[in-house]
């Protein structure tokens, strides 16, 4: 029996995940690391740690599955997007790679706008200038470490480092290359345009390819570390969110895909380069050959419900705490959240927003603050899906979702009832690392691509219908929109003195 595999590497973990030609998960092994935060608003990370952890994860899900390495038809790469990796002409490492939730970027945001214009920008690129980005990354080095840009020669998504390490290839994805905002999203590829405006040379940038394509095969190096066997094909794959949109079947326009972890993600495909007008929503190419998504991203989704359960009812079973706030009434007795607790990217991109609880009164007990987070979150989400049908990019037909928060019954009804849509869960183990591994049956020639590889592949449950409370919930939602406004300047006054 052959296999592939599919790796996630991202920013706690590295999984890889062991399937059969039937879809089935046989092993999934994950190696955990840290990243640090050197000063306020940094997040870095050592590339070496994807490495060590890629060796450890593949050659532990080889072994776990009991498998020959010349078992595995192809191996599909996916990871956190954005992040920035330096490499000198040796491929040496320069610098800890900066990642994706680093937002020391605000001057090099207003620098790109200025330089290209952020119009152009939008029509170019399909994105505004956003901290998290990796373009703005690549200019502050430029501008704060010049010696380190000096040396570069090689820029580097984080997955395509351990790309780079598998094959000795420099090469990335098509999704991967759109999330560093140098990317023309109609023709799939560096934008000269933006590269030129941006006086950056096009040779440090990799070759870029479809999900599916092959980009190179494991080395002798490389298989000695790993357990892989030396000549395995390594796919593209997808950066971690357009590899999870391949999981969760939101190839087709119409089918949402609902993401649920530490932040919450909003997507659905496109089948042309659409782009939000004002750049409110993320347009990338998707890691479906041929197509693109729009995506909405709210940062502290579940994080917003870890926050509230390890600060207020620490040590308590996330289940039982969701369950208990079933019985409070929809709307929580007059109780907002607002779950900006590290920023916000969509639809307020504000690096400054903060969270609060609004409308608390002593009648308000802790199952009350647990309804009203879960409800705060979903009102973040609902901004996503307002912007994503206001684009009339397609009919929204069904919303599949994924990821920890959707265990819970209650919350998955808070959900359908504030988006006024039925919610479907889809049974994936690791959505990314799944995704990863779709794109490497595709790569190895089981499947003529990425829709039928999905439609093969994916078990959608049931759907949660909405019910009795989408009135209160709209009504809400109402108070809910007015209160970022409202809380603007006060937010930014606070987190002046935020550490
Ligand atoms: C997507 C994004 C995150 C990271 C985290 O735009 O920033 O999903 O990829 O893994």
């Amino acid at each position: 029996m052959s296999y592939v595999i599919g790796i996630d590497s991202s920013t706690t973990a590295t999984k890889a995940q062991l399937v059969d030609p039937d879809g089935n998960v046989v092993a999934v092994v994950s190696s955990e690391y840290e990243y640090e935060t050197p000063q306020p608003l940094w997040s870095e990370q050592s590339p070496e740690l994807w490495w060590t952890a890629t060796c450890e994860a593949v050659s532990g899900v080889l072994a776990a599955a009991a498998i020959q390495a010349d078992q595995v038809a192809a191996v599909g790469l996916t990871g956190q997007m954005h992040g920035l990796v330096l490499l000198d002409r040796n491929g040496k490492v320069l610098r800890p790679a900066i990642l994706w939730n680093d937002q020391r970027t605000g001057a090099e945001c207003d620098e790109i706008r200025d330089r290209v214009g952020r119009d152009r920008l939008i029509q170019i690129t399909g994105n505004d200038a956003l901290t998290g980005f990796t373009a703005p990354k690549i200019l502050w080095v430029r501008n704060n470490e010049p010696e380190v840009f000096a040396r570069a020669a090689h820029v580097l998504l984080p997955k395509d480092y351990v790309r780079f390490r598998l094959t000795g290839e420099y090469a990335s994805d098509r999704a991967g290359g759109a999330g560093t905002i140098l990317f023309d999203l109609a023709t799939r590829t560096w934008s000269p345009e933006v590269l030129a405006a941006l006086d950056l040379e096009p040779d440090l940038f990799p070759r870029t390819f479809e999900g599916h394509e092959v980009t190179g095969t494991v080395t002798a190096a490389a298989a000695a570390a790993t357990g892989l066997a030396a000549g395995t094909p390594i796919v593209a794959g997808a950066g971690d969110q357009a590899a999870n949109g391949v999981a969760v079947g939101a190839i087709d326009p119409g089918v949402v895909g609902l993401s649920l972890g530490t932040s919450g993600v909003v997507f659905t495909a496109t089948d042309s380069p659409a782009v939000e007008p004002q750049g409110r929503l993320h347009a990338f190419c998707h890691g479906a050959a041929g197509r693109w998504h729009f995506m909405g991203v709210m940062l502290s989704a579940a994080g917003s419900f870890r926050w509230f359960r390890d600060t207020l009812a620490p040590g308590e079973d996330f289940g039982d705490l969701a369950a208990a706030a079933g019985a409070v009434p929809a709307g929580s007795d007059g109780l907002l959240f607002l779950p900006y607790l590290t920023g916000e990217r969509t639809p307020h991109p504000d690096p400054l927003a903060r969270g609060a609880f609004v409308g608390l009164t002593v009648r308000h007990d802790r199952h009350h603050l647990t309804r009203a987070v879960l409800e705060g979150v979903s009102f973040g989400l609902r901004d996503s899906f307002e912007l994503i049908r206001a684009s009339g990019s397609a009919d929204l037909t069904e919303v599949r979702a994924s990821g920890g928060g959707t265990q819970s019954p209650v919350w998955r009804q808070i959900l359908a009832d504030v988006l006024e849509t039925e919610i479907r869960t889809v049974s994936t183990a690791e959505g990314a690392a799944q995704g990863a591994a779709m794109l490497a049956a595709v790569g190895a020639g089981w499947f003529a691509s990425a829709a039928e590889v999905s439609a093969s592949w994916l078990r959608v449950d049931p759907p949660t219908v909405p019910g009795a409370e989408v009135a209160v919930y709209n009504d809400l939602y109402g108070a809910y929109s007015n209160l970022y406004p409202a809380l603007r300047d006060t937010m930014h006054q606070l987190s002046a003195s935020t550490p």
